[in-house]
């Protein structure tokens, strides 16, 4: 048999091990058992990540064999005695799997996911995931509930800061690598973690951008703009997903059997097993679709939903629901199976305590090589949206005052979602200057609070910033203002800070604004009167280094955005993929009655998606269709010349963007279709080349199938969503 054939087989026979081995050790397990595995706990009087805390006496419930997963244990010795518990003092011992919110580092605090995002950078993302894994596992953890895949364009709802911003296809590409990160090529390394793909489905399409609202849409809508990124998660490996909190097509997504079993295992043929979100059984009671816990246990139940995060409605009701008929034994086998698997593949089995360890935590984490990273993902993170007169970099002798609440936070550095940050650890603003500018004049005034004024602040700020030549002025919202429950019908800078900024602006300094926000917020004001404006997003444990890196040159800027800044909160919900309707409004200044306008607002937004200026230009040219009469199935290559045109060494992202001309349904006027960030010394040009798939131009035809369609094409590339250079293209049938 030949190497290739053989190592098929070994990956077959690997595969189907873990299965044999799950299937071998049910035959021993009572059905109390095997539902024990689809239970998840907290610890008693955790911190907890949502309403409540634990409904049962955990330790003794670990005894019964009852317990499969816990999370929110917040101590590696805690986690090494809760797995000596089960495996010690159940009948069967089968270990537990402990998960916890790893989204954007562990110790290592990255940038918020939307910052990681705007580096476009698949490569800086997977090692982001990757030293997460690291530090996770060294804590006890062997699984992460992320990535979060929900692609979202409404910044009034807080977990924008959790995603990968607008754009289906982008969002996709960083899921996958994250979920390569975390699992890496071998999930029982005992330094991989099980990625978990959430919120399944839509969570972030809540109406007006209220977490928990409901989600209601086309088939079509979710299918193009929702289901790509959880696809492209789930084929990139991930072994767990995590039922979001909102109903979807009238059914709430942790008991809606087309979701969780007709379209992920059917259709995705995803292999890996289901945790609800936070108490999202219980709550199907809100949502009044279940009388009670013991129904809403049954509609999850069969729905495939196998493993209750919290509730202990399955420990509770699920042997019942078997002995009555209601939930059958095959169904728990199923879902038992599923989770069994997957211990089995973490080599829980052959090591309970390969995760975790005396030490490892304390020895395993803060590593210089990770800091480094953080640094470089900070740094690629944050987005420079405007430089008139080139304000920045700094000339470098300047004397600086820098300004605004979170001006010399270290706190504040760090975002959401972050359980095992140490919040004193991060290099602030005011610490990362003056390490990079020791012989500079930096004056720092906090002047306000994120959302009210401070005693003698504004004359204290004002004073710096008459002493200063140039005003760093951070504007923006605070970590709690990002992520859950966290929606704002009010995106503007608060009036505490509004209030500073204007007495700042009056003294005539150039000012900088330094964005400290987890999402897009109605700034256009403030970016009018300002000469900068760097958007730094939360961005982690070296967010000071990173930003004295940015402005003062050592580090060219390279973050694009990935989600839309309004113009105002009346446009919302406004992003680039938009379709053309039947009245568009040809020009920005179109202003004729009947077209698609507002009667004293543009339609344009103050940013645009892909959005992001550097200290030197680039320039697009000679772009070219290899094959413009192509066929359907075949793909499209099409090739373009990227310069520096400018005076700096600098990392443009190159964007494709596809028009469908004529589709048997509408179709977006722009679709990013591919992107490639490169490097290019002044002066040095490169040629870029991309496929345009047939998976890349299918779409949710008029006859409610998903596949590609023959006719006429329009491709732009170019350095933002406004991309002008354009080919054409064919596809025959
Ligand atoms: C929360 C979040 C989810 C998180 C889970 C566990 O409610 O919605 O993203 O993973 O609970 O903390």
């Amino acid at each position: 048999m030949t190497a290739v054939a053989l190592m098929v087989v070994g990956c077959t026979e690997k595969r189907d091990a873990d299965e044999l081995r799950a299937e071998k050790l049910m035959a021993k397990m009572t059905l109390a058992e095997k539902i024990g595995q689809l239970n998840q706990f907290v610890p008693q009087n955790s911190i907890v990540t949502g309403p409540d805390g634990s409904p049962v006496d955990v330790k003794n419930v670990i005894k019964e064999g009852m317990c499969g997963s816990m999370l929110n244990v917040w101590s590696p010795k805690e986690i090494i005695e809760y797995q000596k518990l089960a495996v010690d003092s159940s009948r069967l011992g089968i270990p537990i799997l402990f998960g916890h919110d790893i989204i954007h580092g562990c110790r290592t605090t990255f940038p918020e996911n939307i910052g990681i995002s705007c580096s476009w950078d698949p490569a800086m993302t997977e090692e982001v995931a990757r030293i997460s894994a690291a530090e996770a596992t060294a804590f006890g953890l062997a699984w992460t509930f992320s990535p979060m895949c929900d692609v979202a364009i409404d910044p009034r709802w807080g977990r924008v800061s959790e995603g990968s911003g607008e754009d289906p296809y982008l969002s996709g590409q960083l899921s996958a690598a994250m979920v390569r990160g975390y699992q890496g090529d071998d999930l029982s390394a005992g330094n991989t973690i099980l990625s978990c793909v959430k919120h399944f489905a839509a969570y972030s399409a809540a109406e007006a951008g209220r977490d928990y609202n409901t989600v209601d849409m086309s088939e079509m809508m979710f299918r193009e703009r929702h289901l790509p990124s959880y696809k492209a998660a789930i084929d990139a490996g991930a072994l767990s997903v995590m039922s979001s909190f909102n109903d979807f097509d009238g059914i709430p997504a942790s008991g809606n059997k087309w979701l969780l079993t007709d379209l992920l295992r059917g259709e995705l043929g995803f292999k890996g097993f289901v945790v609800s979100d936070y108490s999202s059984i219980n709550e199907m009671i809100n949502h009044r679709v279940v009388a009670d816990k013991k129904e809403a246990a049954e509609l999850a139940l069969n729905a495939g939903l196998n493993m209750d995060m919290v509730d202990g409605d399955y420990y509770k009701f699920a042997e019942e629901l078997v002995r009555e008929g209601r939930v059958s034994e095959a169904q728990i086998d199923r879902l038992c199976k599923d989770i069994l698997t997957v211990k089995f593949k973490l080599g829980l089995f052959d090591d309970p305590f390969r995760y975790g360890g005396e030490g490892r935590w304390e020895k395993e984490t803060w590593l210089p090589e990770y800091l480094e990273t953080a640094r470089k993902v900070a740094r690629s993170s944050m987005v420079l949206l405007k430089n008139e007169g080139e304000v920045l970099p700094l000339k470098g002798s300047e004397r600086i005052a820098l300004i605004g609440p979170a001006a010399d936070s270290r706190s504040e550095m760090t975002g959401t979602w972050v359980g095992f940050a140490d919040y004193n650890k991060p290099v602030s603003f005011f610490e990362g200057l003056k390490a990079r500018f020791p012989h500079n004049d930096i004056k720092c005034e906090k002047g306000c609070d994120f959302f009210d004024p401070i005693e003698g602040g504004i004359s204290k700020a004002v004073a710096a910033a008459r002493g200063a030549d140039v005003v760093l002025m951070t504007l923006g919202l605070p970590n709690a203002y990002s992520g859950e429950a966290a929606s704002m019908a009010n995106i503007d800078i608060p009036f505490a800070q509004k209030e500073l900024f204007k007495a700042v602006k009056a003294t005539g300094k150039p000012i900088v604004i330094l964005l400290v926000t987890g999402r897009p917020m109605t700034i256009a004001e403030e970016s009018d009167a300002v000469a900068g404006l760097l958007v730094t997003w939360h961005p982690g444990i070296m967010g000071g280094t990173a930003l004295a890196d940015i402005v003062s040159g050592d580090c060219n800027p390279s973050g694009r955005l990935t989600m839309t800044f309004p113009l105002c909160l009346g446009q919302v919900p406004i992003h680039y993929n938009a379709k053309s309707t039947g009245r568009p409004r040809k020009t920005p200044t179109n202003n004729a009655k009947y077209v698609s306008r507002y009667m004293s607002t543009p339609n344009e937004p103050l940013f645009a998606f892909g959005e992001g200026l550097s200290y030197t230009e680039f320039a697009y040219s000679d772009l070219e269709v290899l094959n413009p009469e192509a066929k359907l199935g075949e793909t499209v290559k099409v090739r373009i010349k990227v310069s520096n045109v400018g005076k700096r060494d600098g990392e443009e992202v190159a964007q494709l963007y596809i028009r469908d001309v004529i589709g048997s349904r509408t179709r977006p006027d722009r679709e990013l279709k591919g992107f490639k960030k490169i490097s290019l010394k002044a002066g040095e040009s490169a040629t870029v080349d991309f496929d345009i798939t047939p998976e890349s131009r299918s779409f949710f035809r008029a006859d409610k199938t998903w596949g590609e369609e023959a006719g006429d094409f329009d491709v732009f590339i170019g350095h933002d969503s406004h991309a002008s250079l354009k080919g054409i293209f064919t596809i025959a049938k």
